[in-house]
């Protein structure tokens, strides 16, 4: 698939003296969606702000669209939407207003159709004579996703889109994530909600103090790093683990009533028929049986955990 982004061995100091990128290199594909986790002050922001021409690199180069961010500013800024982290818009101006003067700060003519369809997806369409101080914060947030797609950019960042946002409004902004996707916009999204990545992305990229650690497709990703649990609920208690299931990796709960068995997502089918065989001819008898799949949040856990 080509890239529509590619980053090559990009790094940032601050003014501080502070290294927030080391050396990245990481391509985006046309048409997916991507999905940047890692922990606060990890250096995604940074990430963002470099390619979109907002922070400066120290060293590396950013072709967005084939177009240097640097050499070509106006090229590349011109393909891209950006929903910024943080709130800071124009209080005074109204919605309608805002929104199609972002568009003509990238040069393109007014299309009054476009906004109204931009303003009606995100249902802001009856406050569009609203000035944005009226509004409430998650409103706000739907000014900026409206203001970025102003100027029907191919690529969008969306650093953070639903921090803070209810239920309905994370629900409406996966949806339009969708169908930007299918009218093939390729999304870079960062998030604290994890099971927002698992949802949406297509492929999933873990940064760490600066580093990108992990790059995968979401799908794979669960699938290797993954694990499952079989949950027997016995119906007598067990004083101790059967000797002869020691092979397996079990935990007893305390009142001996519910054995779990944990083992790898990838070695789905084998291990499980394995365990109930064995289980059976140690005399344990259950009434009940349940498997659960770790979350992409464990598996997040596990990997910023063991880098720390
Ligand atoms: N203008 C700046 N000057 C100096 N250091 C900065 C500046 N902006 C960011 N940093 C530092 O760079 C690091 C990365 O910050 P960044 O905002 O990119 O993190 P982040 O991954 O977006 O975090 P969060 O999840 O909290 O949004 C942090 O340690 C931060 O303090
Ligand atoms: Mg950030």
């Amino acid at each position: 698939m080509p890239s529509v982004i590619s980053i090559r061995n990009l790094s940032k100091v601050y003014d501080s003296g502070f290294n927030a990128l080391k050396s990245i290199s990481l391509d985006i594909e046309a048409g997916e969606i991507f999905a940047l986790l890692g922990p606060n002050g990890a250096g995604k922001t940074t990430l963002i702000n470099i390619v979109c021409g907002i922070v400066r690199p120290s060293s590396g180069t950013v072709l967005a669209n084939g177009h240097d961010i640097i050499s070509a500013y106006r090229a590349a800024r011109s393909v891209i939407g950006l929903v910024p982290q943080e709130l800071a818009t124009d209080m005074f101006e109204t919605v309608w207003d805002t929104v199609c003067f972002s568009r003509g700060l990238f040069g393109k003519p007014a299309n009054p159709a476009y906004i109204e369809k931009v303003l009606k997806d995100l249902s802001l369409w009856d406050k569009k004579d609203n000035r944005i101080r009226t509004l409430s914060g998650g409103m706000k947030r739907r000014v900026l996703i409206a203001k970025a797609l102003s100027h029907e950019p191919r690529i969008l960042f969306l650093d953070e889109p639903t921090a803070g946002v209810d239920v309905e409004l994370r629900r409406d902004m996966w949806n339009l994530v969708r169908q930007l996707q299918a009218s093939g916009v390729t999304v870079i999204l960062t998030t604290h909600y994890i099971e927002e990545a698992e949802e949406m992305a297509d492929r999933v990229g873990v940064i760490s103090h600066g580093e990108i650690i992990l790059v995968e497709e979401k799908s794979v990703l669960m699938r290797k790093l993954g694990k499952k649990q079989l949950t027997l609920s016995l119906n007598a208690p067990a004083a101790v683990i059967p000797a002869s299931l020691a092979a397996f990796p079990l935990t007893l709960s305390a009142d001996g009533l519910t054995l779990i068995y944990t083992y790898d997502a990838k070695d789905e089918g084998a291990g499980v028929s394995g365990f109930l065989d064995a289980a059976a001819q140690a005399g344990l008898a259950f009434h009940d049986l349940q498997t659960s799949q770790s979350s992409l949040e464990d598996i997040f856990v596990d990997l910023v955990k063991a880098r720390a």
